[in-house]
């Protein structure tokens, strides 16, 4: 039986170029960059073109002298705790959060509590979208920080981004938005979006699985959470991984130079999943359904079953799918991101994310909702 992978949200296959790449990096022998002989200048050399490069990509300027910043980090996860951890300083004040953060924002919300600050969660509506009149009413004179992402990992939903920086700005706190997921399936420009903070990962576009970064504009502090060393400013010490920054730049400009045509075909997909699955079974529905949405993300909730015995009864299918955040899904807890949602508990038990890629086929999607009807009917009766 063919294996059918629908947890793209997860993470990525690595593409081939991609890989062949980062091996063709890794063979020249790069050294380290910090170095002060040949060998150090040139890895230096290449490591700043590709920060210019893949700044760029994402609608940075790095290249000027008082430009923006891009630190790499060791993915999605560090690079939220850096900013969290990081912008909010030493002084404790206030920190607002949306509800539906992927852990590694809420977990890094929840040191900051621990160190003394006031951390507060916006409320979001049942479409998952964050309630900006609330966001207004919650911002005071002591916010040091709010932060939003882009788009969120188990739903979809994307959030409005513009009207929240307008908002940060006329009371001139920081803003951070966890762009993880919307990289490299939504066009993600840091100087449009207008953003104090944007952090992303390699993994989620296909590229390695251990390289991310957080991008920041010139004049922003941010406070170094590892200690002892002098790479990128000293804000992020350790040695650079050239290769792994290569692996970034060639997923990232595959992701760039064919955006239109991927976004197209993750929507077909993602779209003759939902339609087949809808139209076939009565009790299904998607969630967040009615907000506008990342192309390849569908949360379906098959109301009376358990999302558990679903992901379980697929997996022996060979169909992967996943019940919520990968950095959750070791526990059966029902999503806090559906939960924070509003949801009716038997909509949340229900809940499954499929999560369609460039790889797919709409042969598979065929196959694969013939294998979850079957599913899901079984389990019913
Ligand atoms: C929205 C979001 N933020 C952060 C992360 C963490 O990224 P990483 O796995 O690179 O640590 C993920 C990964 O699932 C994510 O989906």
């Amino acid at each position: 039986m063919d294996r059918i992978y629908l947890d793209h949200n997860s993470t990525t296959p690595l593409d081939r170029e991609v890989a062949a790449a980062v091996a063709s990096c890794f063979e020249q022998q790069t050294l380290n960059p910090a170095s002060q002989h040949w060998g150090g200048r040139e890895a230096r050399r290449w490591l700043d073109n590709l920060r210019v490069e893949i700044g760029q990509m994402l609608g940075a300027n790095i290249d000027e002298l008082s430009g923006d910043r891009l630190v790499f980090t060791s993915g999605g996860t560090e690079s939220n705790n850096l900013a969290l951890l990081g912008i909010s300083g030493e002084t404790p004040g206030q920190v607002l959060v949306s509800s539906i953060e992927h852990p590694s924002v809420i977990g890094a919300a929840e040191e900051l509590q621990r160190r003394g600050f006031d951390v507060q969660h916006i409320p979001t509506s049942p479409n998952g979208i964050v309630d900006l009149a609330r966001l207004a009413e919650m911002l005071t004179d002591d916010t040091k920080l709010v932060s939003v992402m882009m788009a969120n990992n188990e739903t979809g939903v994307i959030q409005p981004i513009a009207e929240i920086v307008d908002l940060c700005r006329s009371r001139e706190v920081p803003f951070h938005t966890d762009a993880i997921q919307a990289v490299g399936k939504l066009p993600v420009s840091f100087r449009e979006l207008n953003v104090d903070a944007l952090s992303f990962t390699a993994h989620k576009l296909h590229g390695p699985r251990g390289i991310g970064g957080l991008l920041f504009r010139d004049g922003l502090q941010v406070q170094p959470q590892i200690h002892g060393g002098f790479q990128q400013e000293g804000i992020r010490p350790g040695t650079e991984s050239v290769p792994l920054a290569v692996g970034v730049h060639t997923a990232l400009k595959k992701c760039v130079d064919n955006l239109d045509a991927r976004r197209a075909h993750l929507e077909q997909l993602r779209n003759q999943l939902e339609q087949r699955l809808l139209a076939e079974c009565s009790f299904a529905e998607v969630v967040g359904g009615k907000a506008e949405r990342l192309p390849n993300t569908a949360n379906i909730s098959f109301r009376g079953l358990n999302r558990q015995a679903v992901l379980m009864a697929l997996d022996m299918q060979q169909v992967a799918c996943s019940t919520g955040s990968a950095c959750a899904s070791g526990s059966s807890d029902p999503s806090p991101v559906l939960i924070a949602m509003g949801l009716p508990s038997e909509v949340i038990e229900g809940a499954l994310r499929f999560s369609v890629g460039v790889e797919n086929t709409a042969a598979e999607i065929e196959i694969a909702c013939g294998l979850i009807l079957q599913v899901v009917h079984n389990l019913r009766s």
